[in-house]
């Protein structure tokens, strides 16, 4: 993956260039009249994302590692075509998508002064031989006063696929103490901490301890309440009728090589996605979109 000749392809004087993080590993970066941002080519992840005036609204681990075949720990890796542990354990969890490089397709200013970087995967012999099927996912950032991820796959095979995925966003909060999400009360969910038990959510979700769930049903706005920061993050899905929530506390995350010491108290993750029941089967040809535009608000 040569940064120089991408940079010569999609680069955007003033707005956009292309360069390597570490050693082959290129990092669209993005400053435009509303916010700046930044995308890896590997995984086609969004790793930043700060509006003019905000401090990011994403987070990433300071000893996350940039190499291929590994997700970097933060911003919003895609989890593709499942989504957590596979039945054969010898397989990636949360799929392989997040594990590759993409191709950068194209990158655009618009008449708004938003940015939209366009990336594409598609099947190969590696991916064959994880998951036997055709596809091809396309992933669409806009970058402006929102950002905004549209995540289509496309069945390229001849059979039906069922799929699970996310968006698996990790949010930057000023502590996680004052941290709450909002719009999940009354809402059921399968608690992966006690024995996928299906529970019913009462008011917001707040954190004292590790936490990982399913929440079922969820097409409606989601808000990550930050009290010390005194904003709020706005979560709009499309295409999503399931939200995890994660935070690994201190054990977990203490046991994660790319996990910076007590990271736990600076992030929290809302995934959109189709998880859990919410699985999507898709015909031969048939498309999927998976969206979420994220927003910050004051409190
Ligand atoms: C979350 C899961 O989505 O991702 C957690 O609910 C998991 O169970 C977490 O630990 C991180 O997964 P990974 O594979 O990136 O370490």
């Amino acid at each position: 993956m040569d940064s120089n000749s991408l940079n010569e392809k999609f680069a955007i004087p003033d707005f956009v260039s292309i360069a390597d993080v570490a050693p082959n590993y290129p990092i669209v970066q993005i400053s435009n009249s509303h916010a700046s941002a930044s995308i890896a080519v590997h995984g086609a992840q969004v790793l930043s994302f700060q509006p003019n005036g905000e401090e990011d609204l994403l987070w990433v681990s300071k000893t996350a590692v940039y190499a291929e075949g590994k997700s970097v720990r933060g911003g919003i890796p895609i989890c593709w075509p499942w989504f957590g542990t596979h039945p054969d354990t010898a397989m990636p969890s949360h799929g392989f998508a997040r594990n590759c490089f993409w191709q950068l397709t194209s990158v655009k200013q618009d008449h708004s002064g938003s940015t939209e970087v366009m990336l594409c995967l598609e099947d190969d012999i590696a991916s064959r031989s994880l998951w036997p099927h055709a596809f091809e996912l396309q992933l669409r950032v806009s970058v402006g006063k929102a950002l905004s991820l549209e995540l289509t796959m496309v069945n390229r095979s001849e059979e039906v696929v069922d799929l699970t995925a996310a968006l698996h966003s990790y949010f930057d909060v000023g502590d996680i103490a004052g941290t709450a999400v909002r719009g999940l009360d009354g809402v059921e969910y399968i608690d992966a901490l006690q024995s996928n038990r299906r529970l019913t959510q009462a008011g917001d979700v707040r954190f004292d301890a590790e936490l990982d769930r399913i929440y079922q049903q969820t097409a409606g706005d989601e808000f990550i309440d930050d009290a010390l920061r005194g904003r709020s993050i706005r979560l709009q899905k499309q295409g999503s009728d399931s939200t995890v929530v994660w935070n690994p506390w201190i054990a977990k995350s203490s046991r994660m090589d790319d996990f910076e010491d007590g990271g736990y108290r600076r992030m929290v993750c809302v995934e959109t996605g189709n998880m859990g029941e919410d699985v999507v089967r898709l015909q031969a040809d048939a498309a999927h979109t998976l969206g979420v535009t994220i927003s910050a608000e004051k409190a």
